[in-house]
């Protein structure tokens, strides 16, 4: 009774708190299966973001649950964003739940688990099922922090914030995560060094509004926030290639943070900001402190410093009262940036936000006709863009295999598109200068370059490798 699958829905974030419950359940000498097929207890750690994500989740443990009426030893639990989301009200539509686990609580899943085990056990329990762990709990940011050290993965997600502050009408991440908590920054580099020391080279950063990271344990000094001066510390690491971050806050990009793609290579040529609407008007509905005019005006500025700066941005589309005007404005916005990549949502309607007690909902058929239209936008420009590199040289961090063909590495390029290309498997977690040879909308796919000194200094090549 000791096999566990997890099975992770939404965001990175969410994936992060899985691999930290699953390394917390190992030590406790619990085995981490890949399959449903094979476990004793299946724990399904959720979103709660747009209502399909959590439908998805209850539809899953609806199916497991019928499964589990004719077996006696198993166990089901639910974890994360829907569970602190809708708590007890989950047993309405699954009485036979055995766990429900807040986002406040994930480190003391193994505990509830030798709880549930053991009054398996007996048979008569001394447990109340289903144990329902939901509150808040303080300095919880702290213990999303377990790596498997055996893993040497080139890419890694590090926890560094929880929660968020702001009050976007349409979200309801506020409710699901709570208050804006920040880890420590000596806590942080600290992990990270022990994680490049296990072989990863590059790490991305993880909280519900990054850029807010530390606000209220430290103060702002010579100008640059708490998040910058993290990024400073964390820079100075030998062995780390490359930092990214997500999810940031626009209004999180000042002066500092601008100049800091400037002056920290580490950083890439890379920003994912999320806009959600080029209308000002629907901007003030959703309750985002800017205009689109500001956040015009962000671009620019990174531009400035930066010149080859590559964007990335969610949009939410058929927010309440979203006019064929207000969507032409998010289009224009759309064009003028010229995004690499976006998350277009349909906004979905969530119980306890403010967006939700809107009358003038927008119709399905809308949603899905503006979405397809802003999808078709995007994949012009991201072949365009992925286009204008085919002949360029790129640095690529290689991450590993690429998922076909054999002999094939993947990694990315500073401003984060893929790239496909033949290499030996000595060249995982390097830094490799590749020929761009061909682009889909999706993929670069290039060979090896390599640097040799000749009379005018140092020149690249092609390496024929075939
Ligand atoms: N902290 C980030 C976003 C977190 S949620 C920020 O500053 O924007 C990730 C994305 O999900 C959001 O950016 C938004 O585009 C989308 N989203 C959030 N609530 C939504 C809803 N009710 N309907 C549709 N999309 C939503
Ligand atoms: Fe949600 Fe807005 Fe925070 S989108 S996560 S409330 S910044």
């Amino acid at each position: 009774m000791n096999r566990v699958y997890i099975k992770t829905y939404g965001c990175q974030m969410n994936e992060r708190d899985s691999e930290a419950v699953a390394g917390m359940l190992n030590e406790r000498g619990y085995v981490i299966v890949n399959s449903e097929e094979i476990a004793d207890i299946v724990l399904l750690n959720t979103c709660s973001i747009r209502d399909q994500s959590e439908q998805k989740a209850i539809g899953k443990a609806g199916q497991l649950l019928k499964h589990k009426g004719n077996k006696s030893q198993f166990l089901l639990g639910i974890l994360g964003c829907m569970a602190q989301n809708r708590g007890q009200a989950l047993l309405d539509s699954l009485p036979d739940l055995d766990l429900i686990v807040g986002t406040q609580k994930f480190h003391h899943t193994p505990d509830h688990l030798d709880a549930l085990i053991s009054s398996l056990d007996q048979k008569v329990s001394d447990v109340p099922l289903p144990i329902v762990d939901l509150d808040e709990e303080p300095d919880s940011q702290n213990t999303i922090r377990h790596h498997d050290p055996t893993n040497g993965r080139v890419s890694t997600f590090v926890s560094i914030m929880q929660g968020c502050d702001m009050n976007c009408s349409f979200c309801i991440v506020p409710k699901t995560r709570g208050a804006e908590r920040s880890r420590p920054m000596e806590q942080i580099v600290d992990e990270i060094h022990s994680i490049v020391d296990n072989g990863t080279r590059e790490v991305t950063l993880l909280g519900q509004i990054v850029t807010s990271y530390g606000k209220r344990e430290y103060p702002t000094l010579r100008g640059k926030t708490p998040f910058v001066q993290l990024l400073e510390k964390i820079h100075e690491i030998q062995g780390l290639h490359r930092i990214r971050f997500t999810s940031p806050h626009p209004l999180g990009f000042r002066k500092d943070l601008i100049t800091a793609f400037h002056e920290m290579p580490k950083l890439g040529e890379y920003a994912h900001l999320p806009v959600q609407s080029g209308s000002n008007q629907m901007l003030k509905a959703m309750n985002r402190p800017y205009s689109r005019e500001r956040y015009l005006k962000l671009i620019d500025s990174l531009r400035a410093v930066s010149p080859n700066m590559h964007f990335s941005t969610d949009i939410i589309v058929g927010f309440p009262g979203e006019t064929e005007d207000d969507f032409r404005q998010t289009k224009s916005l759309f064009k003028r940036v010229g995004f690499d990549m976006a998350f277009i949502f349909k906004y979905s309607e969530r119980t306890g936000t403010m967006a939700a007690e809107k009358s003038d909902q927008v119709s399905r058929e809308i949603k899905d006709s503006r979405n397809q239209e802003l999808l078709r936008i995007l994949e012009g420009h991201s072949l365009q863009r992925n286009r204008s590199l085919v002949g360029s040289i790129q640095e690529i961090l290689v991450e590993g295999p690429a998922r076909k063909g054999e002999g094939m590495l993947m990694g990315r390029t500073r401003g984060y598109r893929k790239v496909v290309f033949p290499g030996p498997p000595s060249m995982i977690g390097e830094l490799i200068n590749i020929h761009i040879k061909e682009a889909t909308v999706t993929v670069l796919k290039g060979v090896p370059a390599v640097s040799h000194s000749t009379a005018q200094g140092t020149a690249s090549t092609l390496v024929n490798l075939t």
